[in-house]
């Protein structure tokens, strides 16, 4: 990332119109260079994204042994080192802005007999790692951590590590897979029980690639068990573009008068649609076209259209499944008819900035009503009518690039536009963000 901030003002131009192809999954690529990076032999991956986090997963997967390349026509290459052969690295491994890559990393260090030490910005410093410590210290793992279990850290994996059954007290896909990671170099059974399901990617692609890993429903809870000392083969991943990046696009075409776009190549996830089903019953015209499955996962193309949206309750238990979006969310609530409440997001709170408290400042700067709760939002929408903007005073971002791009979004969706005051983060996960918002409203 560049030292100077670098704020920009996001204004409306009418409505975003045409077609436009967003990037590859941010989860679905962290986890293609691991899992190909533990496989033995050669993995190609197309689409993968290339945003900052992403390539701080790479760079740490090359540090512990994996060769990894990019081809001119823009497909990875992956030499791995199989599972049990990662190396120590020398260097500490900078996680940069990333929670994925340092909590998955932390578990595929757990079960090797090596010592790393992970570091990162600010933002990331502030996260808590306690929820990974914990279960992968009850592996045998140990940790010299920073207060509060926070960056930066020192561990020591173990090997063998123990395999535990563990059952997760937060509903949270990094600290699942960081448990099943370990499990992968640890002999015997490692058992993982969500009582809320959340992003399922490790499961399918693990499976992809050889691992022997068995589902089980039961009453509304998922438990993964996973085989450890597994053998992972090498695979060619297509990475589907990421909803969590539509997301931003969606929103602000339901918003601007006169849009009518065609997003391509959106991943459907079901345990990532929380989103779609939430503006749907808003009122977003958000309608799905060829329908197919890419890389084990189902994509379609979204055509969405101006809407009036109208204020709704969000049940706190669709949270999981959409809990990148809800910065965006709030944006879509600001401009609804009549009122919408959201609850049970304290996990909003330990993002890559407290969301709740980021958005509330920013969309109150920007001319919103609302209120804001321990646990979530309560937003009166303007129905329809543009926010005002921000005038001079730009909104704060705190290296979150979830909070700059919606609040790009809500500049396109107000009158004086909105000031935001360092969009350096919108690298982490969406490279071409900006150049792609001024296609679509060219
Ligand atoms: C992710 C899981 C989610 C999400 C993050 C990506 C993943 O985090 O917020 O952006 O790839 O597993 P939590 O597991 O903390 O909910």
């Amino acid at each position: 990332m560049k030292s100077v901030p670098t704020p920009k003002r996001f204004t409306s131009f009418g409505g975003l119109t045409g077609k436009l192809r967003i990037p590859g999954d941010k989860s679905i690529s962290h986890r293609a260079l691991m899992f190909a990076s533990l496989a033995v032999g050669k993995s190609e991956i197309r689409g993968l994204l290339e945003g900052e986090d992403v390539i701080a997963t790479s760079k740490a997967m090359t540090q512990m042994g994996a060769n990894i390349s990019r081809g001119s026509d823009g497909t990875w290459r992956v030499h791995g080192v199989g599972v049990g052969g990662l190396l120590e690295p020398l260097e500490p491994l900078d996680m940069g802005n990333s929670g994925t890559s340092t909590r998955l990393l932390m578990g595929l260090v757990a079960g090797h007999d090596i010592r790393a030490r992970f570091i990162g910005d600010a933002s990331l410093s502030r996260r808590p790692m306690g929820r990974v410590i914990e279960p992968l210290s009850q592996m045998g793992a140990s940790f010299e951590a920073n207060e509060g279990g926070r960056l930066p850290i020192t561990m020591h994996g173990a090997y063998p590590a123990v395999p535990i059954t563990y059952r997760l007290p937060v509903a949270s896909a990094q600290v699942k897979s960081a448990v099943l990671l370990a499990g992968l170099n640890t002999p015997g059974v490692t058992t993982v029980t969500e009582p809320v399901p959340t992003r399922d990617h490790s499961e399918r692609m693990l499976r992809g690639f050889g691992a022997d890993l068995e589902v089980e429903e039961c009453n509304g809870q998922r438990i993964i068990r996973i085989h450890g000392e597994a053998e992972l083969k090498p695979q060619q991943v297509i990475v589907p573009g990421d909803p969590s990046s539509a997301a931003f696009f969606i929103v602000a075409a339901l918003l601007v008068e006169g849009s009518d776009l065609v997003i391509e190549n959106v991943g459907l996830n079901p345990t990532r649609a929380g989103l779609a089903q939430m503006l749907r019953e808003m009122g977003g015209h958000i309608e799905e076209l060829n329908r197919r499955e890419i890389g084990g996962e189902p994509v379609a193309d979204l055509h969405v259209k101006h809407s009036l949206l109208t204020g709704i309750d969000v049940d706190p238990a669709i949270a999981p499944s959409m809990i990148d979006e809800f910065p965006v969310l709030f944006v879509a609530a600001a401009l609804a008819k009549g009122t919408t409440m959201t609850s049970g997001l304290e996990e909003l709170r330990v993002k890559e900035s407290d969301r709740i408290n980021a958005m509330a400042a920013a969309l109150t700067l920007a001319g919103a009503k609302l209120e804001e709760r321990e646990d979530g939002l309560i937003i009166h929408g303007t129905g329809g009518d543009p926010l005002s903007g921000t005038g001079n005073q730009p909104v704060t971002t705190h290296l979150d690039h979830r909070i700059a791009m919606s609040m790009a979004v809500a500049g396109l969706a107000s009158r004086e536009g909105v000031e935001v005051d360092d969009t350096r983060p919108i690298a982490t996960s969406f490279p071409n963000f900006e150049a792609l918002l001024e296609g679509a409203t060219a």
